[in-house]
C-alpha cells in the first residue's frame, strides 16, 4: 500500500487524482455527499422524485410516533423541514421559472402556492407542543396535502414539461437545479 500521509501524495497525484481533488475540494465534500442521491439521478425529474421518496419515508416515520416521543418528533420534523427547504429552492429557483418562461404560468403559480402552504404547516407544527393531540392530526393533514402536490408534479406536470423540452434544455435544467441544491445542502 502506498503511504499517502507523508508527502507521497504529490508524486502519486496524476491527472485523474488531481482532477478529483480539485473538483471535490474538502469543504465541499460534505455537500457533495448530501446532494448525492439527487445528482446520481442524472435527470431533473428523477432527482426530484428521489427527494419526494426521501421526504415520504421520513413522514411515515413521523406519523408512527406517539405523544411520549417529543424528541423523535422534533428530530423527524427538522429532517423533513430541511429536505423540503432544499427541494423548494430547487423547484422555485429553476423548474417553476422555466415553466413560466415556457408559457406554463398557471401551473407554476399553483405549485408555488402549495409551497406556501407547506411553510405554514411547518410553522404550525413548530409552534404547537408535540404532546398536543392536534400535533399528529396537523402532521397528517400536512402529509396528505403534500402527497397531492407530489402526485400532481410526478404524474402530470413534470413529465409533460420534460417531454416538451429538447434534451439539451432538460440537461441544462438538471445542471442548474443541482447547483441550487448544492448551495443550500
Ligand atoms: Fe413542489
Ligand atoms: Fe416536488
Amino acid at each position: 500500500m502506498p503511504n499517502l500521509s507523508n508527502g507521497n501524495f504529490g508524486r502519486l497525484a496524476t491527472g485523474a487524482a488531481l482532477g478529483f481533488a480539485a473538483g471535490l475540494a474538502l469543504p465541499h465534500a460534505r455537500k457533495a455527499v448530501a446532494q448525492g442521491p439527487s445528482i446520481a439521478a442524472g435527470d431533473w425529474v428523477e432527482a426530484l422524485k428521489a427527494e419526494h421518496r426521501l421526504v415520504e419515508k421520513t413522514f411515515e416515520m413521523l406519523l408512527q410516533t406517539t405523544e411520549a416521543e417529543p424528541v423523535k418528533r422534533q428530530m423527524l420534523l427538522t429532517k423533513i423541514a430541511y429536505a423540503l427547504t432544499k427541494h423548494a429552492v430547487e423547484e422555485e429557483n429553476v423548474i417553476y421559472p422555466a415553466m413560466i418562461e415556457a408559457g406554463r404560468e398557471d401551473q407554476a403559480r399553483h405549485l408555488i402556492e402549495d409551497h406556501g402552504d407547506v411553510k405554514t404547516f411547518i410553522y404550525e407544527l413548530r409552534r404547537m407542543p408535540t404532546e398536543d393531540p392536534r400535533w399528529i392530526e396537523t402532521a397528517r393533514r400536512f402529509f396528505a396535502d403534500l402527497q397531492e402536490h407530489v402526485r400532481e408534479e410526478e404524474d402530470d406536470i413534470f413529465p409533460t414539461f420534460r417531454a416538451a423540452l429538447p434534451d439539451e434544455e432538460n440537461a441544462r435544467l438538471t445542471r442548474m437545479m443541482n447547483w441550487e441544491g448544492f448551495k443550500v445542502a
